[in-house]
């Protein structure tokens, strides 16, 4: 049977596509750093990369990017004298995999050298209890005695995309360890990497060659027998706030060291053991739809930010540089609903992210274009929220030109998801501590920009929003995009809900934020907007048109569109792109809007459009399968929305996913995709839906499902759920401080707390 809870492989293949895609699928993290899933004695050019969140550096005028910190998990050996890599040696057996459970990566290799055979295990995580900290256990064994010896230390020949980000950088001993430390290269921040080896074998010695501080053991093994050793790392930043990076990160591993192995990995298991505890989704009757979801969710729970960092997640998570390590809509759209329903603590690190970056999007308001007030979100955000997305943001692998793409400065959308998320929280939670800490004001300032970005059509009576692009990104500059009006009409209804509750419930703090941002004479001017903004309608077939004249684009299919294409790289979209002229859409768009805004339109509508687009739509983005897939649970397409629930939620664990868009790399993990997983199993065949008032679960499970069992948390009360083909069972945590109510199955019923519900699938009580 296969285990669940592993992703395993038996092949090594020395190909550097393979190496860098293996390197996605068995990648660790702890929320602090990334660590690719190569080996041990791999270098930049096989991708190795411990990206750290949070910290960003620039080069020139390349990209700004995240800093890739130097490998404190490097070892390598040499047999009688030959290097050994797998690489360049020949591999007699290889077995890696990828433990779920507590992000454990193991690799054995047989490698042959001489006429003699050396066996190189190595087991490594990233602690989930000491972020910064990265462990090792590394054992070798030879089958005839030999003369080993062990090259370990950090390597400082850095995979950079856009590097070289460290600079100053020095190589030294401090204390028994080995310490790294340099500047960024842009803002100077200090980044330093401690590691110490514990070994009970061998002579040690210390070099510093090829840019690597290294301790060299040397040892004449015995044959059969295994020599073990443990690796401590730790990287530290500025933005750790220590007094020095340089001590903290030589503390953090003596006293790793000095707890041992043993004790570091139970202390890290007892981390996850909690994070499976809230956050597993169990499948009974699908394997394969079991594994590719745990794994989605698990790609999820490592790259969950820090408490306490108001750091975000990357669109590649922390897989490596790709994409400039850039926040953008995927979080608040397709990974916050996950954190929200069953990690708030992490959902509120996400929101945090956006209230710290506020200021950013302040000044992209200011001086995009012609100039607006409020926050327009970057669309690629960093760490100080300013957008890193470059108005030539593509490369025509055609003419090696870039291409001019509006993104930036036309994807409005952006500020709006902000601020739903935002308003999420607090329906949910009922914890209106965030609005309070900046959450409000983030709402208002996006109301605001909306409001200057609007424009009121006289002779219409309405407001409009012109020139935009909307999720699908072929169409450019485009007007009434039907999902961008509704999300600007959606943070106007925010912006006056909070405002009515500001002043009911917090009138002081409320009297505080209007004054600290002069919004007060604007504040009718939402309410009005609210009523009369513009939201394209369905015509007499249901369509709603995407954009104002989309149903004047040229028709044609995408198997035709495609047979144009002259490089198979290349952009369908901007100023030439060959969508553009025609009806073929990137990815969801009005179908997007259809699944964000459920409650507001009925089955036959979700049908029509879904029906109209679904051909039309090349999902050229991994966003978009999730979304035809929970539309179509709502209208009882159950088999599609199978299929793309599993094209989604196998998007990391198969690594198929393509790699270059123009000439830009793109290749790393697909944490939008990982959340859209878990929303189309949880809403989507689950049915669930949480309001203010209530949880409606409206179950539509896939005929092979036997059930489905998650957890979730509502209002701060935790229940566990499980769906059978005819009944639904909640229970409620005995620890639950009140009485909610779910309505299953169109019928309302209350959950006390410790109280257990069942309830028919369809309509007929069982209880
Ligand atoms: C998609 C965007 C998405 C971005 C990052 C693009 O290809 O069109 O919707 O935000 O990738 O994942």
């Amino acid at each position: 049977m296969t285990n669940l809870w592993k992703v395993s492989t038996d092949t090594f293949v020395n190909e550097k596509e393979s190496i860098m895609r293996m390197g996605n699928v068995y990648q660790i993290a702890n929320g602090y750093m990334g660590y690719r899933g190569t080996f041990d004695e791999f270098g930049p050019d096989e991708l190795v990369g411990i990206t750290i969140a949070g910290i960003f550096d620039r080069v020139g005028d390349s990209w700004r990017e995240p800093v890739n910190a130097p490998n404190g998990g490097y070892t390598r050996l040499t047999l009688d004298g030959s290097e050994i890599s797998a690489l360049t040696s020949t591999v007699k057996k290889h077995a890696q995999n990828l433990n779920l459970e507590n992000a454990v990566f193991n690799r054995e290799t047989i490698y042959e050298a001489n006429g003699k055979t050396v066996t190189v295990n190595s087991t490594r995580f990233l602690s989930a209890d000491k972020p910064n900290l990265g462990v090792i256990k590394f054992s070798l064994t030879t089958d005839k005695a030999a003369k080993v010896k062990i090259s370990t230390g950090i390597d400082c020949n850095i995979w950079d995309l856009n590097g070289k980000h460290l600079v100053n950088l020095k190589l030294e001993q401090n204390e028994g360890a080995l310490l790294v430390h340099a500047v960024t290269n842009e803002l100077g921040k200090k980044v330093a990497v401690a590691e110490v080896v514990d070994a009970s074998f061998g002579k040690a010695t210390h070099e510093v060659k090829d840019n690597r501080n290294l301790h060299v053991i040397e040892v004449d093994t015995e044959a059969g027998k295994t020599y073990t050793f443990y690796k401590y790392f730790a990287v530290f930043t500025e933005n750790d706030h220590v007094a020095s990076v340089n001590e903290a990160a030589v503390k953090a591993v003596i006293e790793a060291k000095n707890a041992g192995y043993e004790k570091c990995l139970s202390n890290h298991n007892a981390e996850w053991a909690k994070k499976w505890a809230y956050c597993d989704v169990k499948i009974d009757g699908d394997d394969e739809a079991q594994q590719a979801l745990r794994y989605s969710i698990f790609q999820l729970l490592i790259v969950a930010p820090v408490n306490g960092s108001a750091n975000s997640i990357p669109a590649r998570a922390l897989s490596g540089q790709v994409y400039k390590g850039a926040i953008f809509w995927d979080t608040e759209m397709f990974m916050f609903p996950f954190f929200l329903y069953t990690y708030p603590e992490k959902a509120v690190e996400l929101m945090r992210y956006r209230i710290k970056t506020l200021d950013g999007a302040r000044r992209k308001a200011k001086t995009e274009s012609i100039g607006f007030e409020g926050a327009f979100y970057a669309w690629e955000s960093q760490d100080d929220g300013d957008d890193a997305c470059t108005y030539f943001n593509i490369g025509d692998p055609n003419t090696g030109r870039d291409l001019r793409t509006h993104f930036r400065d036309k994807q409005v959308h952006i500020s709006g998801d902000v601020a739903i998320a935002m308003w999420e929280y607090f329906k949910l939670t009922g914890d209106d501590s965030l609005l309070l800490e900046g959450g409000a004001e983030v709402i208002l300032e996006c109301a605001r920009f909306y409001f200057s970005y609007a424009y009121f059509q006289k002779n219409k009576n309405r407001y409009e929003i012109l020139d935009v692009i909307g999720p699908d990104e072929y169409h450019e500059r485009v007007n009434n995009n039907a999902f961008t009006n509704m999300v600007t009409k959606a943070t106007f209804e925010i912006a006056n809900a909070t405002v009515a509750y500001l002043k009911e419930k917090h009138p002081a703090a409320f009297t505080t934020l209007v004054s600290k941002i002069n919004i007060e004479k604007e504040l009718p001017l939402f309410v009005e907007a609210e009523k009369l903004l513009y939201v394209p309608q369905p015509n007499k077939e249901g369509v709603i048109e995407q954009f104002d004249a989309y149903f004047k684009l040229r028709e044609t299919t995408i198997k035709e569109l495609k047979a144009q294409m002259i490089h198979p790289n290349e952009y369908l979209g901007a100023g030439q792109g060959l969508a553009v002229p025609t009806k073929i859409i990137k990815q969801a768009d009005v179908v997007m809007m259809l699944n964000m805004f459920k409650d507001r339109y009925p089955k036959e509508i979700k049908k029509a459009n879904w029906e109209y687009y679904e051909p039309r739509t090349e999902h050229g983005s991994s966003l978009s399968a999730c979304a035809y897939a929970m539309v179509a649970t709502e209208f009882g397409n159950i088999d599609f929305a199978y299929d793309y629930f599993m094209r989604t939620a196998k998007i990391d664990i198969e690594a198929k996913y393509k790699v270059y868009v123009g000439t830009i790399f793109m290749g790393g993990s697909h944490p939008a995709a990982n959340g859209g997983a878990w929303m189309t199993a949880v809403f989507g065949f689950g049915g669930v839906q949480s309001t203010a008032k209530n949880v409606v679960i409206n179950p539509r499970l896939y005929k092979k499902w036997n059930s489905l069992q998650f957890n979730m948390i509502y209002k701060g009360d935790r229940f566990k759920v499980t769906i059978g083909q005819d009944k639904v069972e909640v229970i409620a945590d005995a620890a639950n401080k009140a009485s909610h109510t779910f309505v299953i199955s169109g019928q309302s019923l209350d959950t006390a707390p410790g109280k257990t519900l069942s309830h028919a699938a369809g309509a007929k009580s069982l209880a």
